[in-house]
Order: C-alpha cells, then structure tokens, then sequence
C-alpha cells in the first residue's frame, strides 16, 4: 500500500481514471512510483501471503469448489506472486492467464515451474487493460475471473476499475464467474477514546511547536515566518484530524451493529459504483440498511449494487459505554453463486461458499479498519437515548486517482423517556437537545 502524506483534501470530483487505463507515459509513470512500484518487492507481496484470513478465505474458495474450475479457462487478474494462479491450476483449471504488471510476473513464472503448472498457467507481464488477445482461446472469453483486487475499505487502490473493464472485455457473460462475486461496505459508530485524544494532543503539540519556531526564528535570524501558520495548521490538521487511521479494534469498541453503505455484485457493478460512495439520486434507494437485512441481494433495483449512505445510530446510555469516538469503516468479500437474473439461470452453482471479512470481530487482517475520528467525543449518558444520523460520501481524492476522500456529516439529538402522560402505560419521548450539523472531509492515506 503507498502511503501519502499532507495532500490537501479535496472537495470536489476531479479527473478520476486511473492511469493503466488510457494514461499518458507520464501518468503511467507516476502511477507506477505512486501505486506499482510496491507491488514488484517480494517484501510486499509476502505481507499479503502471510494474511491468514485472506488465504483462508480464497483457499477455500477455489479448493472448495473445483467442480466450477474442473477444464475451465481462469484469469487472474494481478496475479502478484502467483498464489491464486497456483490455485487455479491445482483445482483442474485447463489454461489459467495470470497477468501482472510490475516484474513481481518474473517471480511468479518461477512460482509456477516451482510447483509443476507452467504447463497450465500462462505468466503474461503487463496491465490488464492492454491486453487484447487470450492465446489459444478461440472466443477470447474465460469462465472465471479470480483476482484480489481490495484495499482500505475496500476502494482504495481503485483496482476495481481493471477488474470490472476486464470482466466486460473477457468474461464469458451467462455462465462466467467473479471470486470475489459481491462485497459489502460497513460503517459503525465506535469508541477508541485513547487514539482520538492521542491524536489530539500530536496535533496541539505540533502547533506549540510551531510558535515556538516563529518565535525563536523571529529572534535569532530576524525572519517573520508567522504569515504561515494558518498553512502550517491547516497541513496539521489533515494530517492528524482529518485522516482516516489503520486500526485493528477490538470487537468491543464497536458500539452498535453496523450499517451497508454500498454493495456490490461483481458481475454487474459498473465503473461509475467503483468511483466511490456518492449520494444517489432521488430514483435510488437511500434508506439505511443494516446488515441483517442485506441478506436479500436482490433488496434494490440496481442489479444487487446499492449506495445507501445515510445513517442511524441508536445508542442508549444505560445500556452502551460512551463516548462516541469515531466511525469505523470495514468490508467483507463473498464466493458465492452468481444471484443476478441471467447468472441465476445459467451459471455453475458454488456448493461451498467462502466469506472473507474484515471487521474487528473477525481478527487481523492487513486491511485492518479505516477509523474517522470526530475532533470530539460524543458522550453517552444514564437514561438517555444519543442518536447520531448522518451521511457518508467516499470519492476519489483528486490529486491522486488511487486515493479516496471521505466527507462525513453527522448531527446527534438526545432523547428520554418521559413520565406517563395518560393512563395507556406509554411513556412518551422527550427531545432533550439537538446538536448542530458536523461535516468533515477525511482523506484516506
Ligand atoms: C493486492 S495484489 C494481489 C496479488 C496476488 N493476486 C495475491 O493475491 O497475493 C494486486 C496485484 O495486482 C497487480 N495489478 C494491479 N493493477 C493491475 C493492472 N491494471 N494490470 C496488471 N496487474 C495489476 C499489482 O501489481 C499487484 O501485484
């Protein structure tokens, strides 16, 4: 994962296609020392080798089911080291085409003579995008794409770009099959008081620091630097209040059940539901929906793919320990049968379906969760019911395509139980305080 540090956050959607596709040399370049460049060290690689859950989960994915991958064509979309190619083979595949940009293609091709399917994967080094022609393959089209594809709450990177324009170029359309076939975007409210003030008191002493220096610069070499500080505290405060964090939390910091922000079928989802969480229309779904109710794949008109960023959280302060820290942001990935209307009917069914999932209770995974601390703690109180409603937007950050931006808008309101106000036994709400409305613009780093 590239890292970036003090880019001012951008509010608005810039140019947003990242540069593998259609990209000029130069931007080509820059997205190789920006994004690329990691992926070819063995270093890298093996950080997401040694991800148990993620192993375990595509393992039993493509083992768990090698009567779909029984004399079929696969791709492997960034095939990295090579693991999942490897998988491929070993499940029956009759042709696998791995394809990696970066030289890592070099290492694989060794992976694959190493463990004895060279004679069935095809090594190609390259972006995907470019590439035209399967050798061998009559109709150019595949049975199954295989790819791990995901970064920090699940989009950044965008490598879900390459994916969906290599599925539209070679996925055989009835019967093809994506693993990952849908994933899902989580958000819940959480307490981690000790980061957030932690986070807090860097960002205060950073700015004592810096009068220190005006001060001290002024005096010993006659220079005013003060023109400065509302620069140097805006670079401050993006970079320790208004970024999002890598946390691996504790499943009880999670104050409540989470809520789907987006969901996505990886077969019909499209190039614009990969550009982020963007409010939709009004022809659109916007209720809030939580995870019990995501069940139902077919909940929404949109071909399984749903933006639902609004959200609501209840929290009764006899039951729940405050303060309201934060929110979290998490995502799972499902190997499952196709559940549109045509893959329905015609594509093979998985008999065993595989979950990876990167919420707190699930344990570690090197994409941990993406933590948006608010400035303030929102406390819970005795007898007391705290609602936080709010909307979330993700969208890509617009210096950098591979990078994403979070807007996050939140207002509490605090009720209670009154006493009884007639004979019915029906104890009637009382509004105690509404909070003015918070918005914030995070950038993922
Ligand atoms: C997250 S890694 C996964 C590696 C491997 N499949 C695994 O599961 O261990 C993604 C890989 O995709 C490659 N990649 C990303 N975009 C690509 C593109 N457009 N064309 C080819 N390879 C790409 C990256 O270089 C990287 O090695």
């Amino acid at each position: 994962m590239t890292s970036k540090e003090f880019v001012n956050a951008s509010t608005t959607i810039g140019k947003d296609e990242i540069p593998s596709f259609n990209g000029t040399e130069k931007e080509r370049a820059s997205d190789y020392a920006n994004y690329f460049c990691s992926y070819a060290q063995l270093y890298h690689q093996k950080q997401m080798l040694a991800d148990h859950n993620r192993m375990a989960a595509y393992h039993s994915a493509i083992m768990g089911n090698t009567h779909v991958f029984k004399d079929k064509v696969v791709m492997d979309v960034g095939t990295g080291s090579g693991i999942l190619a490897v998988w491929a083979a070993q499940a029956g595949a009759k042709v696998v085409f791995a394809l990696e940009y970066t030289d890592m293609a070099k290492h694989a091709q060794k992976v694959m003579e190493a463990n004895g399917v060279d004679d069935i994967v095809n090594v190609i080094q390259g972006a995907v995008e470019d590439l035209d022609m399967l050798p061998g393959i009559e109709d150019n089209k595949v049975d199954i794409i295989i790819s791990e594809w995901m970064g920090y709450f699940l989009l950044r990177e965008s490598m879900l770009d390459t994916i969906i324009r290599a599925r539209d170029k070679f996925l055989k359309k009835d019967t093809g099959l994506m693993f990952p076939s849908h994933c899902t975007m989580y958000i819940a409210p959480i307490r981690d008081e000790d980061e957030r003030r932690s986070l807090s008191h860097d960002y205060n002493s950073a700015m004592s620091d810096w009068n220190e220096f005006v001060e001290s610069t002024h005096s010993t070499y006659n220079v005013d630097m003060s023109i400065l500080a509302k620069d140097y505290e805006r670079e401050q405060r993006e970079y320790y209040l208004l970024s999002s964090r890598w946390t691996e939390l504790p499943p009880e910091s999670v104050l409540t059940d989470p809520v789907i922000v987006k969901k996505f079928d990886m077969v019909t989802c499209t190039i614009v539901d990969s550009k982020g969480i963007i409010t939709p229309t009004a022809s659109t779904t916007t209720t809030t929906t939580t995870a019990a109710a995501s069940e139902n794949d077919n909940d929404n008109n949109n071909n399984g793919n749903l933006t639902s960023n609004s959200f609501t959280f209840e929290l009764n302060g006899n039951e729940t320990q405050g303060p309201i820290s934060g929110l979290s942001g998490w995502f799972t990935a499902d190997f499952k049968s196709r559940t549109d209307e045509i893959g329905l009917k015609y594509a093979p069914k998985l008999t065993n379906p595989s979950l990876l999932c990167t919420a707190p209770e699930s344990g570690y995974t090197h994409w941990g969760q993406q933590t948006f601390y608010f400035l303030s703690g929102i406390p819970l109180l005795p007898n007391e019911v705290t609602k936080l409603d709010g909307v979330i937007e993700m969208y890509r950050s617009k210096d950098n395509s591979r990078l994403y931006d979070c807007r996050i808008k939140y207002s509490t309101s605090r009720s209670k139980k009154g006493s009884n106000d007639n004979n019915n036994n029906e104890k009637k709400e009382l509004m105690l305080t509404a909070g003015r409305t918070i918005e914030n613009v995070y950038q993922i780093p």
